[in-house]
């Protein structure tokens, strides 16, 4: 319960609309239409955005976290890379398989262009939508590989990476209260980012016998009169799916019968293996102007540290969800903007291709052996970087099995169960570490699920 709040003199402040304002005073009355009260006794009540403009004082912040903070499972990933690092500050050689991220930097002449950029004075804020060199390289990508046009002026947005961008397009599209239909195994930051928007997530299962895939049935049946959006992945994290141009066309369906937004997480359109081949909902019949589609380059091109990614939507999305960067972060970084134009304007260079063989054989690696151990099974993901290893036959909690990995055989994988309850049974690994690290590890992998 607070006591007491601070706040600052700051008179004549007023926010239309949001009904926010500044007050001399303790304790003064004011609200909102949409913001939960907070108890400060019989005066009034105060708004959690009173803690963000320091308005509460920073002893009542430490004593009580917003909401939002305490309905935030901590998750079984950093339990994990916790553990990890516990073990390496004891000097424990812990090979760790859990983080999405590959072991090679960014190549070097992504990097000469961002130095350059940065030596040159390109050290200072752009445009709140990014540099129209960024958007042009973007619109460039769209259409040489994935066949989208977009109009770089007005349907393009840069972000913070994929992750930033979610957060943008959540809050430029759903209100709170609303639903968000959004797969179970999801990349776990769905769930967190879905609450923070106010929205509220709904899981629905996509299960191994279909593949990890929604059927049309699962789908229409989880849509309720509060569904505002549906959010997906493909190339999917941790599951490998990547959605058929038939799959795509179940969630084109319904978001157009239920008049839903879709956001389309292809972080790692470049990664699919095989045949499999990343298409974009966007290019449906009717989808363009319902779906957000979020890229980047973190995972591609291992530039996770840069922070920048992009969205494409419709006008009148893109352009709230620049109002909102605006006001949040200002703009992405403009030398890492420069440096991600080079990335994704021109034809990715042999050397990176090459880079994504490699990938492609520690993968086939790590799946080979993990589908060779008696009590395991695996099949190679058909996008994205992670084996997805069924242990369901063990019949142990996967939180248990990772951290008697850890323990005991020193290797940090993530548990299915983080990613949603259809996760259980299942044990991520990223395959993407070097071929050292790959095999050294495939080797502690077959110990300890063989003992
Ligand atoms: C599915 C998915 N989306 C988004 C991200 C984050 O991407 P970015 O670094 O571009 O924010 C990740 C990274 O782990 C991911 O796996």
């Amino acid at each position: 319960m607070l006591a007491q709040c601070v706040v600052q003199d700051a008179k004549g402040y007023s926010d239309r609309s949001c009904q926010a304002r500044w007050v001399s005073g303790v304790g003064e009355k004011h609200g909102g239409p949409n913001m939960p009260p907070t108890d400060i006794g019989d005066k009034g009540r105060i708004w959690e955005t009173w803690a963000a403009i320091g308005a509460i004082s920073q002893e009542h912040a430490m004593r009580s976290p917003a909401r939002r903070i305490l309905e935030t499972p901590q998750s079984a990933t950093i339990r994990i890379a916790d553990l990890a690092a516990t073990l390496r500050r004891e000097g424990v050689d812990v090979l760790d398989f859990s983080a999405g991220r590959a072991s090679e930097d960014s190549p070097l002449d992504i990097c000469q262009v961002a130095a350059d950029a940065l030596m040159g004075g390109d050290t200072h804020q752009t445009m709140a939508r990014g540099t129209p060199e960024f958007r042009q390289a973007c619109a460039l990508k769209l259409e040489r590989e994935n066949g989208v046009v977009c109009d770089p002026e007005r349907e393009i947005v840069a972000t913070m990476g994929c992750k930033h961008g979610l957060m943008l397009a959540l809050l430029a599209t759903v209100n709170p209260g609303d639903e968000v239909i959004v797969e179970d195994p999801c990349f776990v930051s769905y769930q967190a980012a879905i609450r923070y928007s106010g929205a509220v997530p709904v899981a629905v299962p996509m299960r191994r016998e279909n593949r990890f895939r929604w059927t049309p049935e699962e789908l229409e049946t989880a849509v309720t009169d509060r569904t505002a959006a549906i959010l997906y992945c493909s190339p999917h994290n941790p599951a490998g799916t990547v959605h058929t141009v038939g799959d795509l066309k179940v969630i084109a369906e319904v978001a157009r019968r239920h008049d839903l937004v879709v956001i389309a997480d292809e972080t790692y359109d470049r990664l699919t293996w095989g045949t499999h081949v990343h298409a974009c909902l966007a290019k449906l019949d009717g989808m363009a102007e319902r779906t957000i589609g979020l890229m980047g380059v973190t995972k591609a091109f291992s530039m996770g540290g840069w922070r920048i990614g992009f969205a494409y939507a419709n006008e009148e999305i893109t352009t709230s969800m620049m109002t909102l960067q605006a006001h949040m972060n200002t703009c992405a970084g403009s030398f890492a903007q420069a440096g991600a134009a080079k990335a994704l304007g021109d034809d990715p260079s042999a050397a990176v291709r090459g880079l994504w063989e490699d990938w492609r054989q520690r993968i086939e690696l790590v799946v080979s052996a993990a589908d060779a151990l008696p009590m395991a099974s695996c099949s190679m993901p058909e996008g994205s970087f992670y084996a997805w290893i069924d242990v369901g036959e063990m019949d142990v909690p996967t939180v248990e099995l990772a951290e008697r990995l850890l323990q005991e055989q020193h290797i940090a994988l993530v548990p299915g169960s983080a990613f949603g309850p259809t996760g259980e049974g299942f044990l991520r690994m990223t395959c993407v570490k070097s071929w050292e690290d790959v095999r050294a590890g495939v080797a502690r992998l077959e110990e300890g699920l063989t003992s």
